[in-house]
């Protein structure tokens, strides 16, 4: 499992870059740092454990994130976190969402954008910085499992946005890019505000 100072941190370059495609079927070392990544997310949520390690709670977790620059991230929605009752992808009470996705690629988005209420933050970045982070509100995702089979996810709203932040990651992207710097908490009237 990685820990705290085992996460890069805004000002790293790697967080910057575009991080290249994952190959199949995948070396030891992918399947080792998905294996950690999923394990942080496991331990951050539990509130006895997180304090224990000193873990920041996380939802998702992308490879660059911890210095491996390839497109493939672990994400784990709990279910009690996701307000509408929407078609699950998984059998899974706890979990809305529980996998590492590799090689992601959105490939249809709402013109409908949804912001969290709170805004986001992110465990690469220390400072919380506020402000609506806008995204599509609906997505389509296509990606890889673990096997290399393709899958496709249609998610809204709250998976939606922890989706796009993740996969931004892949591309170099930081969630407060999105945030309108003149006006950080500008509502719009074609945006959702979740929670
Ligand atoms: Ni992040």
């Amino acid at each position: 499992m990685y820990l705290m100072n085992e996460i890069v941190r805004d000002g790293n370059k790697v967080l910057r870059e575009r991080a290249t495609k994952v190959e199949f079927p995948l070396s030891d070392e992918v399947k080792e740092v998905s294996k950690n990544m999923m394990e942080y997310l496991v331990v951050s949520q539990n509130e006895e454990e997180n304090e224990k390690y000193g873990l920041r709670p996380g939802v998702g977790l992308a490879a660059p994130q911890v210095g491996v620059s390839q497109q493939f991230a672990s994400i784990l929605i709990p279910s009690d976190d996701v307000e509408e009752l929407q078609e699950k992808p998984e059998n899974d009470d706890e979990y809305y969402f529980k996998g590492t996705i590799y090689n992601p690629v959105i490939t249809r988005q709402s013109v409908k954008q949804g912001a969290l209420s709170m805004g986001e933050g992110c465990l690469s970045v220390d400072d919380d910085l506020p402000g609506y982070v806008n995204r599509a509100y609906k997505i389509t995702v296509k990606f890889q499992n673990e096997q290399g089979e393709q899958q496709e996810l249609r998610l809204s709203g709250y998976p939606a946005i922890v989706f796009q932040h993740e996969i931004d990651h892949l591309h170099g992207g930081l969630y407060y890019d999105h945030i309108n710097k003149k006006d950080p908490w500008n509502q719009t009237d074609n945006t959702r505000y979740l929670g």
